[in-house]
């Protein structure tokens, strides 16, 4: 098993001492991904694709470079089915929007799951109202995991689209999505993974996974906000018209009609997010020396320690399988009588950081029957240090609210 625990020093961040556990809703940042931002802007930035001047073309050789470096991460097989996007949730409406409104109408079915973020919900509710067609949804079975034969039920030749998350961001549970690109596909659908989750904490290879878009975004893969990444294969971005029109996704424009640039650069419009993709570049480096499969099998470690640590913690239940398998580092949790958003202050106050809400998944929540949970997320940071912290601040909480 890979130790992990030299890392902490590369997040600054993390030197105050505080017990971060909500890498789910975003990670913090190692030093050469700061660091890689800093001397670019410092030396190379320029807008890019626009001008002839020697720091343009810097700036536009390094923007590239990082659409090159996330085409080799996920095994793309070329570096023009990496669109880049302001994050996970504008990649989805791009596939909405952009795919969606061509192809769907009054009888198609767009396929979702009950245990979807709403990034890819409202996108599909939106164009579902546009479009005609109608919405259905793969259940979740008792353990928080996708139901294989709820898909199975569901899916058939009315089915235009499936959009699926590569890993739920209140469980942590990995629905088969390669099984599911299969069946689609027999179907003739299309696949859409909300990989938000999935790519920072167990990567992906596009080809291998056989889904036809993937949607992610740096600032939960230890790089900032601001951009993200759509990956589409060839066949799927040509049946995808630009969500978003403006400078730079043009071939050429008069007063009455436009006509695209080439594919990834017309689903790009307007000023990309330049010094984030450097940091991007960056943070795929940092992850890469790691590998994905010992961070995978950090996240699990620590999830496994702390389900079994907080499982005689009074009063506490936990949402989501208790066994490993297909499960990444989240950990959603409830204690009798106590709020979701008194635990995390009461956690918060002694110096853990949670998430606490419906982690924008209200039907997940339905679901499950809780109105919100604690979410406590692990990331390569993380150590068991971090475990104890959120023990023992769960056990203050309950004896403060006299739960027994
Ligand atoms: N999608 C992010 C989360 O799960 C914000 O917290």
């Amino acid at each position: 098993m890979t130790d992990l625990s030299h890392l902490k020093q590369d997040f600054p961040i993390l030197g105050s001492g505080v017990h971060f556990l909500d890498s789910g809703a975003s990670s913090q940042k190692p030093i050469p991904v700061l660091e890689a931002m800093d001397q670019f802007a410092r030396t190379s930035y320029a807008n890019v694709h626009r001008g002839a001047y020697k720091l343009s073309v810097a700036a536009t050789d390094a923007f590239e470079a990082a659409r090159h470096r996330v085409a080799t991460f996920i095994n793309a097989a070329s570096d023009d089915e990496v669109v880049f996007t302001r994050g996970t949730t504008t990649a989805i409406n791009t596939v909405a929007f952009g795919w969606g409104l061509e192809h769907l109408q009054e009888g198609d079915v767009i396929l979702t799951t009950e245990m979807e973020h709403h990034a890819n919900l409202v996108p599909w509710q939106m164009v579902a109202k546009r479009t005609g067609a109608t919405l259905d949804h793969v259940a979740i079975d008792d353990e928080g995991r996708l139901d294989m034969a709820s898909f199975e039920d569901k899916i058939g030749p009315e089915v235009k689209i499936v959009a699926v998350t590569g890993m739920s961001n209140v469980l942590g549970t990995m629905p088969d999505v390669k099984t599911i690109a299969r069946r689609s596909h027999e179907f003739g659908a299309r696949v859409v993974v909300d990989a938000a989750q999935l790519v920072p904490h167990a990567g992906v290879d596009v080809q291998d996974l056989g889904a036809d878009f993937v949607a992610f975004s740096a600032h939960k893969m230890l790089g900032p906000t601001g951009i993200g990444v759509l990956w589409g294969r060839m066949d799927a971005l040509e049946e995808t018209e630009p969500f978003e029109g403006g400078g730079e996704m043009i071939a050429n424009v008069t007063l009455h009609e436009s006509t695209w640039a080439a594919i990834p650069h017309r689903f790009e419009a307007g000023t990309p997010s330049i010094i984030e993709a450097v940091g991007l570049h960056a943070a795929i480096d940092y992850l890469d020396s790691i590998g994905m499969e010992a961070v995978l099998e950090h996240d699990k470690k620590l999830t496994a320690i702390a389900l079994e640590r907080l499982g005689d913690v009074p009063g506490l239940s936990i949402q989501g399988p208790k066994d490993l398998t297909d499960r990444g580092g989240v950990i959603s949790m409830t204690m009798e009588g106590v709020h979701a958003h008194d635990l995390a202050t009461i956690l918060d106050e002694n110096g853990v950081s949670v998430r606490a809400g419906h982690h924008c998944a209200k039907p997940l929540m339905k679901c499950l029957g809780v109105a919100a949970t604690a979410r406590a997320s692990f990331y390569v940071y993380s150590e068991e240090s971090d475990i104890d912290a959120l023990e023992k601040g769960l056990r203050h909480a309950g004896e403060l609210f006299g739960v027994s």
